[in-house]
C-alpha cells in the first residue's frame, strides 16, 4: 500500500511540474493524472479514504514515511505547505477533474497562493503550527460512526492478541487529526450514539477528537500530538474485561461491581505496556485517566504528578461521559456539563487546562443532547 500511495503522489507531482514545462493539455501531463487516479482508485478498494500527512521534511502515510518522502516534501508538498496545508485526504469517488482542479491551485503562477479549496473528494487539513488559510471544506469524521467504531473494536481486539493492525489504527488517528485540524475554530463533529452497545466505541472516538483538539489548543504538535491521539483511542481498553451487565447496568452499582469497574485503568495499562506499535505514553494515560489530586482511582502515593497527556484525556473523558445518555442517567446539556466540570476547577482540573477546554474546545462541539432530566442524582464517568 505504501508503494501504491507513493506512486500516486509521485504521479501527481510529475503532472504538476509537467504542466509548467509543457502545457496543461500535454499528453504526458494527462498520463500522469491518469496514473495517479488509477493508483488511488486501487487504494480505494481497501480503504475509503487515503490521508497523507506532511511534516516539515517528511511525507507520511499511516505513520510510515513514503519512499519518495524527501522529493515530495521538496515538490508537491512544498506547494501545499505554501498554502498552509499539512494534511491531504483523497476519498473514494475521486475524479480526474478534481485532481486537475487541485493542480490548477498549486501552479507556481497562481494568483492567490494563500488560498486553496478542497472538493467533494479532496480535503485539506492543518495538522498544527500554522493557522488554516483559505476556505476549509467541512470534514465529517462523524459521518460514519459505525465504521469508525468498528476500527476501534478491531484495534482493541488486536492489542489483546498482540498483533495490532497498525494500518487501521494509523488511519483512524490520521482521520481524527485531520478532522480536528479542519474543524479548528469552527465545530468538532462528535459521533452520536445509536445504541447503548455502541457506547464504549463512540465514546472512545469522541474522547480522541476532544483530547486532540485540547492538546492542539495547549500547544502540542507533531509526534507528541499523534501519540496523544493514539493514547486517547486506547484509554479505556481495560473496559474490555468489565462484563456488559456491569458496564451498562441501569441501577446503582454494588460495591463489588464498583471494584470491577475501578480495575479498568490498571488492566488497560497492563495490556498496553510493551504492546508493539503502542506509544510509551499510552499505558500511562490508561493508568492515570481517573486520578485527580487527592483522589480518584487507582490509589497512588501522595504527591503523584499526573502526565499532561492524562490530564488532557481526563477532561475530554469526563465531558463526553457527562454529555451522553447512559442507561443509568440522561446526558447533560452542554451548559450543565461545563458547570459540573467548572465546579472542580483548580482542584481536580487545572484552571488553565479547563479554561482552554471550556472556552475553545467544548463550545465548538456540534449538536446538543436533549436537556437533562431533573432527576440526575448520580454521575458515573468510568
Ligand atoms: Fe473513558
Ligand atoms: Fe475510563
Amino acid at each position: 500500500m505504501l508503494d501504491l500511495i507513493d506512486g500516486a503522489m509521485c504521479s501527481l507531482q510529475a503532472a504538476l511540474f509537467g504542466r509548467e514545462v509543457y502545457s496543461r493539455e500535454h499528453p504526458a501531463v494527462s498520463g500522469h493524472i491518469e496514473c495517479a487516479h488509477d493508483l488511488l482508485t486501487k487504494a480505494f478498494h481497501q480503504m475509503e479514504q487515503v490521508t497523507i500527512l506532511a511534516f516539515e521534511d517528511r511525507v507520511v502515510f499511516q505513520n510510515d514515511k513514503l519512499p519518495s518522502s524527501s522529493t515530495l516534501a521538496e515538490g508537491l508538498f512544498r506547494r501545499l505547505h505554501q498554502r498552509g496545508v499539512e494534511a491531504v485526504s483523497f476519498r473514494r469517488g475521486l475524479t480526474r477533474d478534481e485532481i486537475r482542479a487541485m493542480l490548477d491551485q498549486l501552479d507556481e503562477a497562481t494568483k492567490e497562493p494563500e488560498k486553496i479549496n478542497g472538493s467533494a473528494h479532496i480535503r485539506f487539513g492543518w495538522v498544527g503550527g500554522t493557522e488554516p488559510r483559505g476556505e476549509a471544506q467541512p470534514f465529517k469524521l462523524a459521518g460514519n460512526p459505525r465504521r469508525q467504531a468498528g476500527v476501534v473494536r478491531h484495534v482493541w481486539r488486536d492489542i489483546r492478541t498482540g498483533k495490532p493492525e497498525q494500518g487501521e489504527l494509523s488511519t483512524l488517528v490520521a482521520d481524527i487529526c485531520t478532522s480536528v485540524s479542519l474543524s479548528r475554530g469552527i465545530t468538532i463533529p462528535l459521533a452520536s450514539l445509536k445504541t447503548h452497545d455502541e457506547y464504549t466505541f463512540v465514546h472512545t472516538i469522541n474522547v480522541a477528537l476532544l483530547s486532540t483538539a485540547l492538546a492542539e489548543e495547549v500547544g502540542m504538535r507533531g509526534d507528541a500530538l499523534l501519540d496523544l491521539t493514539v493514547s486517547a483511542v486506547l484509554h479505556d481498553i481495560g473496559k474490555r474485561l468489565i462484563p456488559k451487565s456491569v458496564l451498562n447496568k441501569a441501577g446503582k452499582l454494588t460495591d463489588d461491581e464498583w471494584k470491577i469497574v475501578q480495575r479498568h485503568p490498571v488492566d488497560g495499562a497492563l495490556q498496553l505496556f510493551g504492546a508493539p506499535g503502542v506509544p510509551k505514553i499510552a499505558p500511562i494515560v490508561a493508568f492515570e485517566h481517573h486520578m485527580y489530586p487527592g483522589g480518584g482511582y487507582p490509589p497512588v502515593a501522595a504527591g503523584w504528578k499526573m502526565h499532561l497527556a492524562s490530564r488532557i484525556v481526563q477532561v475530554a473523558d469526563v465531558f463526553d461521559a457527562l454529555r451522553t445518555d447512559r442507561p443509568y442517567r440522561k446526558g447533560m446539556s452542554l451548559h450543565e456539563a461545563l458547570e459540573v466540570l467548572q465546579k472542580d476547577a483548580g482542584t481536580r482540573y487545572e484552571h488553565a487546562l479547563l479554561d482552554a477546554f471550556v472556552q475553545r474546545v467544548a463550545v465548538n462541539t456540534q449538536g446538543e443532547l436533549p436537556e437533562a432530566a431533573s432527576d440526575v442524582t448520580s454521575i458515573r464517568t468510568a
